[in-house]
């Protein structure tokens, strides 16, 4: 009899080890290439799909003795009650330790935390912490779990010894402050991190665009309103931006990011951050000039840039709130993204820029303008609507090297003062149907007939009109002319 029960009792312990082998197989090493470790575990299902491989790898690596057991707990023991502690535990053991102590008093970190330097998690979930101080002695932790407490603001040099973290959990701290590059830097390479429920009402760009692969950032339910670079961060061209989802619902945006601030002047240098993913489904759009390189480029590769891409729209300006912004996207109306600028603009004029294009427009269509505005904004590649207006004269104004598109037309106007032709240049688009001019004048010559609609023009033909001959020559097809 007691036999046979020692038997069973042996085969149960062989069958456990079994089962924790076959387990063990199922994983595979993973070697990050920011950090210089080999304890990181990867599940072999990762390596099903050989694309995602080393995303997944990043999402889902276990430390390979939490995995097996392998480690040392330690606790905690008050001796003040003013939530001052001393971690208990064997000092000199080599074995990985893990601190847990969730939902208690503590106010700072233990005073003897540095003694542990074997720890590598640390879960204080639900204290009262407040202050966290430079803790460069756990160089070896992995995983920090600071949430619930009572830290408000994060400093860029808080975590930055810490190279091996991956996991820093900080949600509900009421944090409203994390300074830049505090979370992101050279030696840092958190793969997960949670700031969500906290207060923060903005976010650095240094904090979350990153070389490393990460899996997640999560910044949802603060009150952010915009992505700022206080840290003056500068994408590097050179470099490959890995990315991962940064999450970002529940917030108060109204603006995408600025990339110019990020100093990308060349929409192609944004291509590097098409592996991110941002979550900004309920944000509340300005649908505007400085939202539309973003979608320029986000045309080509929609379901890539935003995972959930298809559920953005407009909440301002009114006209277009609750517009999709896809739907814009995908049916060519990029023309719409404007910002309106009031500066030096003509009266019954509306003065805007539009990015798409790359134009800034002057708009008088249907104004009671009986001239030419004295002035617009000094910029280059100028918009001039005067459609539909009172113009009777085509006067010479400066701005009229800077345009490249005009339109005069229905204007009934009758008379082109000569220096216009000296400042208009060649590849303008010039409209003017329905003038009333009786005469072409020959400084029109100047023009790319393929270019501008000259409208119709009854001249009584002399030798002073040759040269439409010739500029009619040299174009095909000015059947209205
Ligand atoms: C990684 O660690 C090994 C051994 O500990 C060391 O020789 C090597 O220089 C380290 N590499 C980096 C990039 O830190
Ligand atoms: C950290 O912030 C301080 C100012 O708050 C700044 O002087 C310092 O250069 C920053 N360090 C890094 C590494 O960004
Ligand atoms: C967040 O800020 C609001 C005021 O802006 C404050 O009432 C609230 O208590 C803060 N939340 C936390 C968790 O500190
Ligand atoms: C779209 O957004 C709304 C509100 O933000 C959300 O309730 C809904 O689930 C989203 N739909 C999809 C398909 O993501
Ligand atoms: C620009 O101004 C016009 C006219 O005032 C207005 O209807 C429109 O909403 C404004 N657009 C933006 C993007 O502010
Ligand atoms: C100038 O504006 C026109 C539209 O009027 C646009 O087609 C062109 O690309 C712009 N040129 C530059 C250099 O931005
Ligand atoms: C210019 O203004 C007119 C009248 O307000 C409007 O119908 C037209 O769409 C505007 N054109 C552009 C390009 O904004
Ligand atoms: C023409 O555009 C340039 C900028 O490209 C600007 O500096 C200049 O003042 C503009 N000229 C006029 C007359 O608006």
């Amino acid at each position: 009899m007691d036999t046979q029960c020692f038997n069973i009792t042996l085969l149960l312990i062989l069958h456990c080890l079994c089962a924790t082998a076959t387990y063990m197989s199922s994983f595979k090493v993973l070697s990050p290439n920011s950090v210089n470790r080999t304890d990181l575990l990867c599940p072999s299902y990762c390596f099903e799909d050989l694309r995602n491989v080393h995303h997944c790898c990043v999402c889902t690596a276990i430390p390979e003795w939490h995995l097996s057991s392998n480690y040392l707990l330690l606790s905690l023991e008050y001796f003040k009650c003013d939530g001052s502690a001393k971690v208990i535990g064997d000092v000199d053991n080599s074995l990985p330790a893990i601190l847990k102590h969730r939902d208690g008093y503590l106010q700072r970190y233990p005073s003897n935390l540095c003694d542990f330097t074997n720890i590598r998690e640390i879960d204080l979930k639900g204290n009262k912490i407040s202050t966290i101080c430079i803790i460069s002695c756990l160089s070896k932790s992995d995983t920090l779990d600071l949430s619930y407490n009572k830290i408000y603001q994060i400093y860029n040099d808080t975590f930055s010894l810490l190279t091996q973290l991956r996991i820093l959990i900080l949600t509900h701290n009421g944090l409203t402050k994390l300074d830049p590059f505090s979370v992101v830097g050279t030696s840092l390479s958190i793969t997960l991190l949670d700031c969500s429920w906290n207060n923060m009402t903005e976010l650095d760009a240094s904090n979350f665009i990153l070389e490393n692969d990460f899996c997640e950032y999560k910044f949802n339910s603060n009150k952010i309103t915009k992505i700022v670079n206080k840290g003056g961060f500068t994408l590097n061209p050179d470099k490959i931006y890995k990315g991962g989802l940064v999450e970002l619902t529940g917030n108060l945006f109204y603006k995408s990011i600025d990339f110019e601030e990020l100093g990308i002047k060349d929409i192609k240098t944004l291509g590097k951050l098409m592996s991110f993913g941002f979550l900004l489904s309920d944000a509340k759009f300005d649908c505007d000039c400085h939202m539309e390189p973003y979608l320029e480029l986000a045309e080509l590769i929609m379901n890539k840039i935003w995972r959930d891409y298809f559920n953005m729209s407009c909440w301002n300006p009114l006209e277009y709130r609750g517009l999709s912004i896809p739907y814009l996207v995908m049916h060519k109306k990029l023309d719409l993204f404007i910002c309106n600028i009031t500066e030096k603009c003509p009266r019954y004029c509306r003065y805007y820029h539009q990015q798409h294009k790359r134009t800034t427009g002057v708009n008088c269509t249907d104004a009671n303008l009986e001239a030419l505005p004295d002035y617009v904004p000094e910029v280059s590649n100028l918009t001039v609507l005067l459609k539909n207006t009172k113009i009777k004269t085509f006067e010479s104004r400066n701005y009229l090297g800077n345009t490249t598109f005009i339109d005069m037309s229905n204007t009934g106007f009758s008379e082109v003062e000569n220096d216009v032709f000296m400042q208009i240049h060649n590849g303008v688009n010039f409209l003017m149907e329905g003038h009333n001019l009786n005469d072409m004048p020959r400084g029109f010559q100047v023009l790319n007939p393929c270019i501008a609609q000259l409208g119709r023009t009854v001249i009584k033909c002399n030798c002073n009109h040759l040269w439409i001959k010739v500029l009619l020559h040299v174009k095909i097809k000015i059947s209205n002319l």
